[in-house]
């Protein structure tokens, strides 16, 4: 897809963060946007920055994506307001928490996979036929994440949402075809976002967390997630995936050098001796984090990021992320 003006996009979690981002390269593109989005101080904020810019078309929605009927509801208000379903689909609503995998709770996944792959069924359900219907084409983009892409002792719930969504759209990506919609899935690593707020939306019924979530451990991913990637740089970086239609948009330099290297770890993966390769090189990369610690985790050991709940004695100390230390 290279021509954006005048067409519609929906954007899930468009109110913050990578979704708000995309609101603002999309709308510059000459787009009509919504931005659909659980939290209403998001909303209010974004749609009070839209305001300032007079030849912007930017529709909010209170949505929370993990609601079907709210979905369908939000897609029949997009059709009233701007005359036709989205040319372009945004599934940008995210979620996260970390803690050891022993650790998680049915809550924690129900919560995590509910929002990153429930919600993004529930987006492509919702809109897949009507832009079918619609015959105009258009395109697709899910947001997953490096997470996707390897599993690691204390993303769970995260990484296994983030993995399936990036087979998912492969398999749309496949089946669109024919009806001249393109699927691509943007695989980022950190972006300065209020992603560390995540737990304010969590539902009480989805409570009962295995995780250290506590004020400290949202302050500690506030300051981490600012080491981040411009939601608008990033949001460029995806308009271009999405006019040259690649499938899997990773926005770094080298992003088929680093699909490699994470295809390479499967590999190793697959022998005895391969398994003996990956864990040396795993022993060397953990050897030059402690050299150059990454910038942005620090004071993650005071805050107890990626912790067990402090109840949950039986959590070996070895397996918590503070044997990074
Ligand atoms: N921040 C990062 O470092 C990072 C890295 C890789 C991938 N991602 C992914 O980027 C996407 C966007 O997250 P972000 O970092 O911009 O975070 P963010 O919190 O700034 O924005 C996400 C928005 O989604 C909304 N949201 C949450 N649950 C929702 C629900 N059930 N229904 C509707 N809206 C909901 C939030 O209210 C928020 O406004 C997520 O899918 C996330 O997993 C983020």
């Amino acid at each position: 897809m290279k021509d954006f003006t005048g067409k519609v996009a929906f954007i899930t979690g468009g109110a913050s963060g990578a979704g708000l981002g995309q609101a603002k390269v999309f709308s510059a593109a000459g787009m009509k946007v919504v931005i659909a989005d659980i939290r209403q101080d998001h909303l209010d904020e974004a749609v009070a920055y839209f305001k300032k810019d007079k030849k912007a078309q930017v529709h909010a929605i209170k949505l929370d994506i993990t609601d079907r009927a709210a979905f369908a509801k939000a897609a029949d208000e997009t059709e009233k307001v701007f005359g036709s379903p989205p040319q372009l689909l945004l599934n940008t609503a995210g979620v996260n928490a970390f803690g050891p995998a022993e650790a998680s709770t049915f809550e924690d996944y129900d919560w995590i996979i509910g929002v990153c792959l429930g919600g993004v069924i529930n987006g492509m359900v919702t809109f897949v036929p009507r832009m079918i219907k619609a015959g105009k084409g258009g395109y697709i983009v899910t947001v997953s994440s490096m997470g996707g892409l390897m599993g690691g002792p204390t993303t769970a719930p995260y990484s296994a949402a983030k993995a399936a969504v990036i087979n998912l759209m492969e398999t749309y990506f496949t089946a669109l075809k024919p009806y001249g919609i393109g699927v691509s899935c943007l695989c980022p690593a950190g972006i300065k976002t209020n992603i560390g707020e995540s737990s304010y939306t969590r539902p009480k019924a989805l409570a009962a967390t295995g995780y250290n979530t506590n004020e400290k451990t949202i302050a500690f991913m506030r300051h981490h997630y600012s080491f981040g990637i411009d939601p608008v740089e990033l949001a460029k970086i995806l308009k271009k995936g999405i006019e040259d239609e690649v499938l899997f948009i990773l926005p770094f330099p080298e992003p088929e050098k680093m699909m490699r290297n994470l295809v390479e770890r499967m590999v190793n993966y697959t022998t005895a001796e391969g398994m003996k390769r990956q864990a040396e090189i795993e022993a060397k990369r953990q050897e030059e984090r402690q050299k150059h610690p990454m910038p942005g985790l620090e004071g993650a050991l005071e805050a107890g990021w990626g912790n067990a709940r402090p109840d949950l004695t039986w959590v070996k100390k070895s397996q918590r992320f503070s044997r990074k230390k």
